[in-house]
């Protein structure tokens, strides 16, 4: 095992009602927030009523930027900054889905500050203070509630970078299941694919750490489990809640003491899907997943196995590859490019592929090489 500190400050408020804490809260962290929605679920699910009936009963005040898009930019954390910084914010509030969420701990950090978020993001800026973060959770899927990541596109830039730092961590998130009931098909089955994928980006990574890998097992097979029982019935209460907790344990740390690193191969890739054709990060990792499985099944295929022995009782790489595919297709997931109505011609896989060099898209366990990239990307389609 590896050595590694943990430390995860959020306070984490799970069960029905709890958006009706955040006046309370926020009354103790600041009188004025900037309140950063989607683009219009919040008011639909009753999650924007909850809260601003809380701040009010509160007495917190708040100015509201709407509109941040699915795969956020840099131009929506920007705007809301601005925002915030005009208004004098002093606490922020994110009601909405991982999106919002990123983008909401990324002006946390740019209100305080006179220069756009990217400068953080690229590394030429660090960040010396960050307004107090809530975040109200509408869609399970990220984990972004419990870490200290944001993920954000640079729409000019043709990119799409994470950024990790420890004043990223809310200091409250609030998770209702209930809010999450109306989160359509689609988005539903992104959002198991993708706390999946943090389970596999965990268990592709560095190190032997038998704990983190049985913990992380246990959440993939609530997913194999629950997850196609809540496609087939997105009403039940029940088993959004299980799913949503999860998709917060799946990336608030502990799938990784005692590794080196998790992958994060996979993630590169997927980003650069979405960068390039605005694909939902779920379906991203969906299209991705078997491509790179197929890539490394003759590199390391004993790892690939032994996962496919726990899961599913199968013997071999190939087998286990296959039934990832299936699962990822058995909850209505995109498994290729073509699924996604996306035909790539040969100048825009060579577009892709300069997408990828400049996102020097690489894992950190099992490295990935430019020849690897165009292999990706044929496998992809
Ligand atoms: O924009 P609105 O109207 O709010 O609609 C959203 C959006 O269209 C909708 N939605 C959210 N809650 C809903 C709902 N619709 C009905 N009922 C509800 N209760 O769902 C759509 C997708 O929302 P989004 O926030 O984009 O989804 P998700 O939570 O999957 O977040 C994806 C983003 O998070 C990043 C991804 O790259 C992507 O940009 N990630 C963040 C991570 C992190 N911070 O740790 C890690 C992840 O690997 C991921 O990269
Ligand atoms: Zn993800």
């Amino acid at each position: 095992m590896e050595p590694f500190v943990i430390h995860n400050p959020v306070k984490l408020h799970f069960g029905p009602g709890v958006a009706g804490k955040t006046g309370s809260h926020a009354r103790q962290l600041g009188n004025k927030a900037l309140l950063m929605l989607g683009r219009g679920s919040a008011l639909k699910n009753g999650a924007y009523g909850q809260v601003t009936a809380s701040l009010k009963e509160s007495g917190v005040d708040w100015v509201e930027y709407r509109g941040i898009k699915s795969n956020p930019t840099l131009e929506g954390v920007d705007g809301a900054a601005a925002l915030g910084r005009e208004h004098g914010a002093n606490l922020v509030i994110a009601l909405g889905g991982g999106s919002v969420v990123d983008s909401a701990k990324m002006a946390a950090i740019t209100i305080p500050v006179d220069h756009s978020a990217w400068e953080f993001m690229d590394g030429s800026q660090k960040p010396g203070r960050a307004l107090p973060l809530l975040a109200v959770v509408t869609l399970a899927a990220t984990g972004s509630e419990m870490n200290h990541y944001a993920v954000i596109q640079n729409d000019v830039l043709k990119m799409k970078k994470g950024y990790g730092h420890p004043l990223l961590f809310p200091r409250h998130s609030y998770l209702d299941p209930l809010l999450t009931v109306s989160v359509p098909p689609d988005y539903t089955a992104f959002g198991i694919a993708d706390l999946v994928a943090h389970c596999l980006e965990a268990w592709f990574g560095e190190g032997e750490a038998s704990l983190s890998d049985r913990l992380t097992l246990s959440i993939i097979r609530e997913a194999l489990e629950y997850g196609p029982q809540l496609m087939a019935h997105p009403e039940d209460a029940g088993l959004r809640a299980r799913i949503m907790y999860a998709a917060t344990c799946a990336l608030n740390g502990m799938t990784v003491p005692g590794r080196k690193s998790a992958d994060w191969g996979v993630h590169a890739i997927g980003h650069c899907l979405s960068a390039f054709w605005d694909i939902p990060h779920g379906a991203s990792l969906t299209v991705a997943y078997p491509a790179w499985l197929e890539l490394q099944e003759e590199r390391i295929p004993g790892r690939i196995a032994a996962l496919g022995k726990e899961l599913f009782g199968l013997d071999g790489a190939g087998e286990t590859t296959r039934a990832l595919r299936d699962f990822f297709q058995a909850i209505g997931c995109p498994v290729s490019l073509h699924e996604l109505h996306i035909h790539p011609t040969k100048k825009e896989k060579e577009e892709l592929f300069g997408v990828m060099r400049r996102n020097k898209v690489d894992g950190l366990a099992h490295r990935l090489a430019q020849d690897d990239y165009r292999r990706l990307i044929d496998r992809m389609c």
